[in-house]
């Protein structure tokens, strides 16, 4: 046997018992690498007359790609063993039986935000939040609501105590008194003054207002819808609105009508009535309120920007355009999951819960079906 078979014999069987990644490394440093078997063997060409190096030139090369094939063969083993016992080891018993499973059902509030989220992403809105707990600056003052405004006291506002003020991060001008948000437009001004235009966002989540009956209750739920940008204008709102309501109650007869009113933050602004029908004692959204049998009924507030509150949060009104929204959450769910009473929402009842709930699978998605 040559040298160089030799080699290749003892090269090859030391990398088929190479034991793990280590093993074959060393191998292939003692062989290729700069002070390697091989690697001598190639140098040696150099030194060669033409004849020899024809006859041995290619029983050398031929030896390299051996050995570098057989690391190569030997790794992808050695990581394929590595592979299986994690594999084994990470294992998931999918036969276990299905009443082990835990119970429990997604609430009407969380889906109708993730159906919200779901529709909005598709218009290119982003998800937005704040803290319940928020100043008097952000939920009021910035908002162009000023403290003698009277929309404050149509608030109903849970105030904390006055030494429970704000510090340093209260929010230019007002002292920091804290409360919990009556609204989710604060969000608007967060977003405002942390992100660049163009901005487009909605903000679901808590708001609390001291007031309680069938349709009232303490802390209910908004989502409030934000964009700024060049341009904007009321077209623009209308066709959002409308687009949403379509997705949201999945049929395309929806109808709204845009009521002239009036909220601090927007100017002008609008309330956006939607018709329906009354059928089996339920609200049946869709079709056209002057129609016979229908009515309309106010299912959102909006309007655009007022140029004092994008300039509050530093931003150029004569540059920078928008229009708001925010409607109410629960309401929308009642209206289209067809719940009358809005305190049942929060009583914790398993039976309205397994009666109302949804499956933890079944995801709202535009393709598959938004309430599926
Ligand atoms: N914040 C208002 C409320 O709670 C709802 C609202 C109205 C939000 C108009 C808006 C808007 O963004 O443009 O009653």
């Amino acid at each position: 046997m040559s040298d160089i078979q030799a080699i290749q014999t003892r090269l090859v069987g030391d990398i088929a018992d190479a034991a793990d990644l280590d093993a074959i490394e060393a191998l292939r440093v003692s062989a290729l690498g700069k002070a390697g078997t091989i690697t001598a063997l190639l140098k040696t060409l150099g030194g060669m007359t033409p004849d020899e190096r024809q006859a041995k030139g290619p029983e050398i090369h031929a030896l390299r790609e051996t050995v570098t094939a057989a690391l190569a063969a030997r790794k992808a083993a050695l990581d394929a063993a590595a592979l299986d016992i994690k594999l084994a080891a990470e294992a998931i018993d999918m036969s276990l039986p299905a009443d082990a499973a835990p119970r429990g059902s997604v609430h009407p509030v969380s889906q109708v935000m993730d159906e919200l989220a779901e529709i909005f992403a598709d218009m290119g809105f982003a998800v937005a939040t704040g803290p319940e707990i928020e100043d008097d600056w952000r939920n009021f003052t910035a908002l162009n609501i000023p403290e003698t405004h009277p929309a404050r006291a149509m608030h109903d506002t849970f105030y904390f105590p006055d030494q429970m003020r704000g510090g340093a991060d209260a929010g230019p001008g007002e002292g920091g008194r804290m409360l919990l948000r009556t609204h989710t437009s604060p969000v608007q001004i967060r977003t405002m003054m942390s992100q660049e235009p163009p901005i487009r966002i909605i903000a679901p989540g808590r708001v609390y207002r001291s007031d309680s009956d069938a349709t009232h209750t303490p802390m209910f739920h908004q989502v409030e819808g934000l964009v700024i940008d060049r341009g904007i204008h009321m077209g623009h709102l209308k066709w959002t609105l409308e687009t949403f309501l379509k997705a949201y109650f999945e049929r395309d007869d929806i109808v709204l009508r845009l009521r002239p009113s009036y909220f601090p933050f927007t100017e002008p602004s609008a309330e956006v009535d939607v018709g329906y029908k009354q059928e089996k004692g339920r609200r049946i959204v869709g079709g056209n309120g002057d129609d016979d049998g229908h009515a309309w009924m106010e299912l959102l507030g909006s309007g655009m920007v007022n140029r004092r509150v994008i300039a509050n949060c530093g931003l150029d009104p004569d540059e920078w355009q928008g229009f708001a929204f925010g409607v109410g959450v629960d309401r929308l769910a009642m209206l289209k999951y067809g719940m009358d009473d809005l305190r049942a929402f929060f009583d914790g009842d398993l039976r309205w819960l397994s009666h109302y709930g949804f499956g933890a699978l079944s995801v709202p998605t535009l393709s598959g079906g938004i309430s599926a």
